[in-house]
């Protein structure tokens, strides 16, 4: 193995009713001044935002919203979150929402208490922020991104078109109620629950291979996303099957898969640039790029599909060489985006601009290629895997 430290910094709270039994208790331990913060309304329309008003309120905390937080959240966002912060002094974020309100407040949280401006110090300067951002706090409505359990966060900065992961803190807290996350609309249960494989699938499919046991976590955790997403599919509000996607999505990307291990993440680096052009759903894009990507890696890394074949999608290897059993785990893993009803073209997905090969030429040109892959892509490569996607 890799060597690792590992730490796990945020405290969960997690299954029914956890917000009204603990955030009480743990509003204690900050002072009066909270930035509530939400995306579109839909907190407003399935009770949530009255049931956390209504704690907060009886926490006798003063309580500044910061709403509108769109999927994709951007630096722009961010930068009203940061002023808002200021202004109310706030003594703690609570971020009440999906991985788009989560990771915008994340940063919002280390802008607040800095007048240098993060993206320029992160992305230009290469600096982690050093001053000890809000404390943040999570309450999570949409599962998928594992933003909660971790100090990522994915902001697209509109004035130079890159969608890209900062470091901040995480969150202190998280509340994870399956039955926050029951009025979500099926494709994004669906599309959330895709991301979760995804970085599960990006974390086993990278160097460092050899004999480690977090593949074997990864093994189950994509087994466990397989088998409830089909089971949600069947009944989108089967309890089980959404609080086992849920604790899926915080396990995917909680830094539990990557210990002693190196990573890939070549597929959400192209995802990220094509939303930074396109603003489409994460998961979705995802799900088609997935296969193409490893269609094209394969070759490289035989053995280790074929255990993916085998071990995730229960392949016999009878009457197969290993290679085609690596390449029937590439087919499984399609014909399940397809069986999940997700998008398999980039033609299918919800874009704010014509998706073109001139743009997907400025979408390749400007993605990260990473180097902890099988095989470190040319941005050539990735701009013919994006037309043998369109
Ligand atoms: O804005 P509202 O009205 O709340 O609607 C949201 C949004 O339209 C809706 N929603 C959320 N909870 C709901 C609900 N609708 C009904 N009932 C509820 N309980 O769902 C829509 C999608 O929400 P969003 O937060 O955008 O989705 P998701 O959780 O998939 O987050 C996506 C973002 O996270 C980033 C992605 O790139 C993308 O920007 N990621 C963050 C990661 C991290 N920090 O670790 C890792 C991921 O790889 C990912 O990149
Ligand atoms: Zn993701």
């Amino acid at each position: 193995m890799e060597n690792f430290i590992y730490e796990y910094p945020t405290k969960v709270y997690f299954g029914k009713s956890m917000a009204k039994q603990h955030l009480p208790e743990i509003l204690k331990d900050y002072g009066p001044n909270i930035l509530l913060a939400y995306g579109g309304g839909s907190i407003k329309t399935n009770g949530i935002y009255d049931e956390i008003i209504g704690i907060l309120k009886a926490a006798g905390k003063t309580v500044t919203e910061f709403t509108g937080i769109m999927s994709n959240p951007t630096y722009a966002k961010v930068q009203e979150g940061a002023a808002l912060a200021r202004n109310c002094k706030a003594d703690l974020v609570l971020a009440v929402g999906g991985g788009s309100v989560i990771d915008c407040c994340k940063i919002v949280a280390a802008q607040a208490v800095t007048d240098d401006d993060i993206w320029d110090m992160e992305m230009n300067r290469r600096l982690a922020p050093f001053k000890t951002p809000i404390p943040l706090g999570a309450v999570v409505t949409a599962a998928g991104t594992g933003a909660e359990m971790n100090g990522g966060a994915v902001i697209t900065n509109e004035d130079v078109k890159i969608k890209a992961g900062m470091f901040a803190a995480a969150p202190r807290f998280a509340i994870l109620d399956p039955m926050y996350t029951m009025s979500l609309p099926a494709a994004q249960v669906i599309s959330g629950a895709f991301d979760t494989l995804s970085h599960a699938m990006e974390t086993y499919f990278g160097r460092s291979d050899a004999n480690n046991v977090s593949d074997e976590v990864a093994e189950a955790i994509m087994r466990n996303t397989i088998t409830n997403m089909r089971a949600v599919r069947k009944d989108l509000h089967d309890y089980t099957a959404r609080s086992n996607l849920m604790w899926d999505s915080a396990m995917a990307e909680n830094g539990i898969l990557k210990v002693g291990r190196l990573t890939d993440f070549e597929a959400h680096q192209i995802e990220h640039q094509l939303g930074a052009y396109t603003d489409c759903n994460h998961g979705q894009g995802l799900a088609v790029i997935h296969p193409a990507y490893y269609r094209l890696i394969y070759k490289e890394a035989v053995s280790k599909f074929a255990r993916f074949a085998r071990n995730v999608w229960g392949i016999s290897e009878a009457g197969r060489t290993e290679e085609q059993l690596a390449a029937a785990g590439i087919d499984a893993l399609e014909d399940f985006i397809r069986e999940c009803g997700l998008p398999t073209k980039l033609s299918d997905l919800r874009s704010k601009v014509e998706i073109t090969p001139a743009l997907l030429r400025q979408v390749a040109d400007s993605c990260n290629t990473l180097p902890n892959g099988y095989k470190q892509l040319t941005h050539e490569e990735i701009y013919r895997l994006l037309l043998e996607c369109l």
